[in-house]
């Protein structure tokens, strides 16, 4: 089904695209990845990357990391595509890719340095070598996230190295790991932000075919389209830490959370999505840029209350899935067996940044408890933190003989779990649901105790 939604979406974009520009995207990671392959359905894109590695096992036909549609799709583009519109390459000659295309695009990684600041160190070296290999007039987008204020520095910092021309453009992603590439394929909007017409024109080629469509395409200036992406992670998050809160008041009030969010969402002042209580937000974008937007602006000595209490609700989440397992278990972990599903930040996903399995494991793990781990993707990720628990080949082997049972990570899998056979094969039926997946009242029924976010039914 997904090869043939792939497809479809190949063909569609073939017919509408008009331009095939030359597009050289510097980073294979997820935004790089995905931004790459879907571009080169209109447009010949180079992927690059210094990891050499990385490079081998794409040109095999290997995609790193599991993100559902990029493999059919970069296997379609290789395998078919050459010969009409668009094309991808990957290689780790970035000097030659520099070299050869109109546009760049930069899309490597920024991590949290010590401080809580965004880590410019790989963009700095990436923009190095953009300088040291201009060649001829060229627009540089960064599509990495990066503080505002950015953009200006990586300017400077070419005019400083070379004389050749070339125009600086901002374009943020909104993709979300797991859906990334629908996501960059039916996004809710584009945004550009640059000073310069000529560039401006160049992103309506690179675009051209989500303008045709009519996706709302905002121009702005270079700070400002930094900011909308940071706005918009940072009130995602805040949306997340506002319900996470509400349910732990839900819990003390015995109300229901998921009534309270669905009721919520029905105003479309407010809107259905990101009112999901969980164990607290992961991954790699929320927990690092909250960050950042706090620290950027008590540099410029202006205070984001609303951003540091989304931070602070987070964390106090991130440690309340700890405190109802410790409730469940009467506060007597010591060499008891506790099931752990789910060990991605999110479901559809291998990436185990900032999973709030990570902090829930480890305080098991202090509490001198053995855990038993299960994941249908991101065990080999997670075995690189831990790798002393036991890891599971199956929700069914994870359960089998616990004293408890902790749900990180909502998993279609694990919405089929048939509830009334956890009596027959856990030693205890103590269950932990941190995503309030299961109904409440048919554990209940079944005789099992109980924890989970604020949901009574
Ligand atoms: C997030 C944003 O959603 C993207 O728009 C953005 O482009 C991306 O960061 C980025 O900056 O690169 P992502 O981190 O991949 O995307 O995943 P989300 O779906 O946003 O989930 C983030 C975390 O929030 C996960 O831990 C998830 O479980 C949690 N979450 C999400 C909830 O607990 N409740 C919800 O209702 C939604």
């Amino acid at each position: 089904m997904k090869k043939l939604i792939v497809c479809c979406l190949v063909q569609l974009f073939f017919i509408n695209s008009l331009f095939a520009l030359k597009i050289t995207v510097i980073g294979t990671g997820y935004v790089g990845l995905v931004t790459g392959a879907c571009l080169a359905l209109d447009h010949d894109v180079i992927c690059c990357d210094i990891d050499c590695k990385k490079i081998d096992l794409l040109n095999k036909g290997i995609i790193p990391i599991y993100e559902p549609q990029l493999q059919e799709l970069v296997t379609k583009l290789c395998t078919s595509c050459r010969k009409k519109t668009g094309s991808i390459k990957f290689t780790c000659d970035v000097a030659q890719s520099i070299q050869e295309a109109d546009v760049l695009m930069v899309a490597v990684g920024t991590p949290t340095d010590d401080a809580g600041r965004a880590d410019l160190s790989i963009l700095r070296k990436a923009f190095e070598t953009i300088a040291a290999n201009l060649n001829g007039y060229k627009v540089i987008i960064i599509k990495s996230t990066v503080p505002i204020g950015t953009g200006d520095t990586m300017q400077k910092l070419i005019k400083a190295k070379s004389l050749v021309d070339f125009d600086l453009v901002s374009n943020p992603e909104f993709l979300r790991e797991g859906s990334a590439v629908n996501d960059f394929l039916y996004p809710d909007r584009i945004v550009i932000g640059t000073s310069s017409k000529k560039a401006e024109n160049v992103m309506r080629e690179v675009y051209n075919t989500w303008i045709e469509e009519h996706v709302p395409f905002i121009v702005t200036d270079v700070v400002t389209s930094e900011s909308i992406k940071y706005a918009c992670n940072a009130f995602l998050a805040s949306k997340i830490s506002f319900i996470n809160e509400f349910a732990l008041l839900c819990d003390v009030c015995d109300a229901d959370v998921n009534t309270v969010a669905y009721a919520m969402g029905l105003d479309k002042r407010i809107g259905p999505l990101f009112l999901k209580p969980g164990p607290g937000y992961g991954g790699s974008c929320f927990p690092k840029d909250t960050q950042a937007l706090k620290t950027l602006a008590q540099d410029y000595a202006c205070e984001l209350r609303m951003v540091q209490a989304t931070i602070d609700a987070n964390n106090k989440q991130r440690k309340a899935v700890c405190h109802k397992i410790e409730k469940i278990m009467h506060r007597d972990l010591t060499g008891k067996t506790i099931a752990v599903l789910g060990l991605s930040f999110k479901p559809e996903t291998d990436d185990v940044r900032y999973s709030c399995a990570i902090d829930t494991i480890e305080y098991l793990l202090e509490k001198k408890a053995l855990v038993k781990a299960y994941d249908p993707i991101a065990m080999d990720n997670f075995q690189k933190i831990f790798p002393n628990i036991t890891y599971c080949q199956s929700w069914m082997e994870a359960v089998s003989d616990a004293d408890c049972l902790v749900l990180l990570t909502d998993w279609e899998e694990f919405k089929k779990i048939p509830l009334r056979m956890l009596g027959t094969i856990m030693k205890q039926t103590c269950i932990v649901d941190a995503r309030n997946l299961w109904s409440p009242v048919k554990i209940a029924e079944l005789g099992y105790t109980l924890e989970n976010m604020g949901r009574k039914y």
